[in-house]
């Protein structure tokens, strides 16, 4: 049986590395502080014995005193202190009307869960566990703590145990909560849909929910686990800014609520809706990660540092990710029509350029000839590769690139060999029709038999064929998500071990096939988060790859989300989807922002546009780590789809060390024969001197070939640069 007693902890635990311990509490309610980068958290154990957060902003000093934790006032009869305290992690009880952290059913009937403080242990250096426990209940809770040393961004999760006789339910188990003090703050969060993902939008926080969501048993297109919280008139380059993002693939919520008092609490974790997880006697339920830091740059300052720490800490190669090679892919040039030598010809055209990686896409297995049937079947179809992909995949090879393929494994059509033997794999209940959404339905991969199956696919692909990159698709949506093989409520353990299971594929595979890569797509940005950035080298934003709304996708993606994984092709023009016709260079400076790929039809491109391609891929390689895993600068917003097209926009990439940096610039309609703003680069050495190269586009007279960093920030760089749909880049190196 786990005692309620408080443990004596007379000193503050902190995890600077090489820092004396300061002692600041000598009773029985320890404080906590937590230091790296710019940043303190320090959080305590008040009164009554709640774990609450005491400051969470810059860093201060070592030996500046840390405010006791005291339960914060209540307000009359309605709102009481347990409700008020902004807990670390607050239990549903006792009159909380808050967002609870975690929410209990017992097998009696009991729903009272208040947590207090237990114990603590410091696993390493920079990590702290906090166990708190139910008052009477053996139900306990460790809050894991750890605090990068660098970034200051604090990865928190949480793991509930069952210590009880009987089985209890979990109905709301969230991975952290943070508070921040009464103040005017704004709200960023994105959203979108299918083809128009990564929208930007900023709002004032009111009292009461803002929910940030899904339900749909992935990430979802519309809503992206990401926030930021900017304090007073805090913009892109200045003032404060709180921000976070939660590491998972499944069913997930974010809440952002000011309280009675004024103050905000942000509580992220696994969705409540529909949630309900059985714990026996000892087992645990582990949350996903929430990560969340602190910058007081603005709201530029917060995506650079959340885009570097998850570069170092986050990717799967991390801390040193390669630059993503240039792919070219033929989606949108064959769709489905794919063949040996129709693929064949592709690749040699795609040498020319300088590709560095041939991907197939959609089409190349089962009977799949329409998106109709064939998901589940994953053998080679032997009409369209009469002599399996080994031909293809040598020539490929023979011309100096490497082979990429596109599957859909969580995925079945009702017209495929696999449904017809396994009609039950899919996720479903019973006697209740299944709602197809592209003519397929998914599969459940909670279950082992299922699991098994899928990986057991992809080893062997991988396996018999010397193949160096996933893309891994997902097109759907839930519906109807039963799993009945499990007892009655337990079907809903589907939201979870279906995530968990997807994630242990990639591990699975990624550990018996070193060097394979893996790019997570969901018909475009549905299925991006740090969850899967954990297995996964890059993401497809969206299927929208008209390069102006890239533009502004890309301005909200990179909010989130490096430039490393952001996958960006140049397609044909007059685009698919809008219809707008753009030159060339406009497309490939476009994609040049991310990790760049080409996906148009080849075989309508004349000899000037190969040499443009193949003239401005090179200039990439030049510049690629600078863009992908450099500083980013947002200059110019491309203005998003409510307001209208904006005339211009701008970015700037600085490499770590300041050594070179990289400047797009756009002009997406002239209007009035306005001329381009001056562009003011950032984030260079100012005594260093640079070297200007124009990579694609015309200075004004006058400009220099070289000038110290100070004269590139201060007095800028002038640009001529006038038309619809016109871009031009500029790149400066440390001389
Ligand atoms: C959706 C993806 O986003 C596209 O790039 C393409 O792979 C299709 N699926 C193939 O079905």
């Amino acid at each position: 049986m786990i005692g309620v007693q408080l443990k004596t902890f007379p000193f503050v635990l902190c995890l600077a590395a090489a820092m004396a311990i300061p002692v600041l509490a000598q009773d029985a309610k320890p404080t906590f502080r937590l230091d790296g980068g710019n940043t303190t958290y320090a959080f305590g154990v008040n009164e009554r014995g709640e774990l609450q957060q005491v400051y969470w902003g810059g860093r201060i000093a070592p030996t500046d005193p840390i405010p006791a934790a005291a339960g914060k006032m209540e307000w009359a009869s309605f709102d009481g202190s347990y409700n008020n305290t902004p807990q670390e992690y607050a239990g549903w009880g006792q009159g909380l009307y808050m967002e609870p952290a975690l929410k209990v059913s017992f097998a009696d009937g009991n729903r009272d869960l208040v947590l207090h403080y237990l114990s603590s242990t410091k696993p390493d250096a920079q990590s702290l566990d906090i166990v708190l426990k139910d008052i009477s209940r053996a139900v306990t809770v460790t809050l894991h703590y750890k605090m990068d040393a660098e970034s200051g961004i604090l990865a928190r999760s949480a793991t509930v145990e069952n210590g009880e006789k009987q089985p209890i339910t979990i109905e709301q188990e969230a991975a952290a909560a943070y508070s921040l003090p009464p103040a005017h703050y704004t709200l960023s969060y994105l959203s979108g849909r299918w083809a128009g993902e990564w929208t930007l939008n900023q709002e004032t926080i009111h009292q009461g929910q803002r929910v940030l969501e899904s339900r749909r048993g992935s990430t979802g297109h519309q809503l992206n686990p990401w926030f930021a919280i900017a304090r007073g008139d805090a913009d892109e380059d200045h003032g404060e800014v709180w921000f976070g993002e939660l590491a998972w693939s499944g069913n997930w919520r974010i809440t952002v609520e000011q309280d009675t008092l004024d103050a905000v609490r942000v509580t992220g974790g696994f969705n409540p809706f529909d949630f309900g997880y059985s714990l026996k006697t000892g087992e645990k339920l582990e949350s996903p990660v929430f990560y969340a830091g602190y910058s007081a740059h603005g709201i530029g300052g917060a995506s650079r540092q959340l885009n570097k720490f998850t570069v170092e800490h986050v990717l799967p190669t991390a801390p040193k990710p390669k630059p993503r090679p240039v792919i070219y892919n033929s989606w949108e040039a064959t769709e489905m029509n794919v063949s040996e030598a129709g693929q064949i010809a592709m690749a040699e055209k795609a040498a020319t350029l300088g590709i560095d990686r041939f991907v197939m896409d959609d089409g190349w297995f089962g009977k799949r000839k329409t998106d109709h049937a064939g998901l589940g079947d994953w053998y080679v179809d032997p009409d369209k590769f009469p002599h399996g992909l080994k031909p293809l995949i040598d020539r490929v090879h023979a011309l100096g690139m490497d082979f990429g393929l596109w599957v859909e494994p969580e995925m079945v059509n009702p017209d495929s060999d696999l449904y017809r033997a396994h009609p039950d794999w899919a996720i479903n209940f019973p006697g209740r029709p299944r709602m197809e959404q592209r003519t397929q339905l998914v599969l459940n991969l909670a279950r082992p038999d299922v699991r098994a199956y899928v990986f057991g696919f992809l080893d062997k692909l991988l396996t018999e064929n010397q193949i160096a990159f996933l893309k891994w698709d997902y097109n759907r949506n839930w519906s109807e998500p039963g799993w009945d093989q499990q007892q009655g409520a337990d079907q809903k353990k589907i939201y979870v071990d279906f995530v968990r299971n997807v994630y242990s594929i990639l591990a699975e595979l990624r550990a018996k096939h070193p060097g394979i890569e893996i790019e997570s797509c969901s018909g475009g940005g549905g299925r991006v988060d740090l969850g899967i950035l954990h297995y996964t080298d890059e993401v497809w934003p969206s299927d929208n790859t008209d390069p102006f709304d890239r533009l502004t996708q890309q301005w909200g993606f990179t909010h989130a989300y490096p430039n490393q994984v952001m996958l960006a092709w140049v397609t044909d023009s007059p685009h698919w989807m809008n219809n707008r016709a753009t030159t060339l260079t406009y497309r490939l400076l476009s994609s040049m922002e991310g990790s760049l790929g080409i996906g148009a039809n080849l075989n309508k491109w004349n000899d000037a546009d190969f040499a443009t391609a193949k003239r401005l891929i090179a200039a990439y390689h030049e510049v690629q780590l600078t863009v992908t895993q450099g500083d980013l600068y947002r200059l110019i917003a491309p203005t998003n789809n409510v307001t209208g097209p904006s005339q211009f926009a701008a970015t700037e990439m600085v490499a770590p060390d300041k050594h070179q940096a990289v400047l797009f610039a756009y002009a997406n309609g002239t209007n009035e024969g306005r001329n381009f703003p001056l562009l003011q680069w950032k984030g260079l050495d100012p005594a260093a001197t640079y070297k200007l190269t124009t990579i694609e586009g015309t200075t004004l007279p006058g400009t220099p070939a070289s000038a110290s960093g100070a004269w590139w920030m201060n007095h800028g760089l002038d640009i001529l640069l006038h038309g619809d749909f016109v871009a031009a880049a500029f790149r400066l190196d440390r001389q």
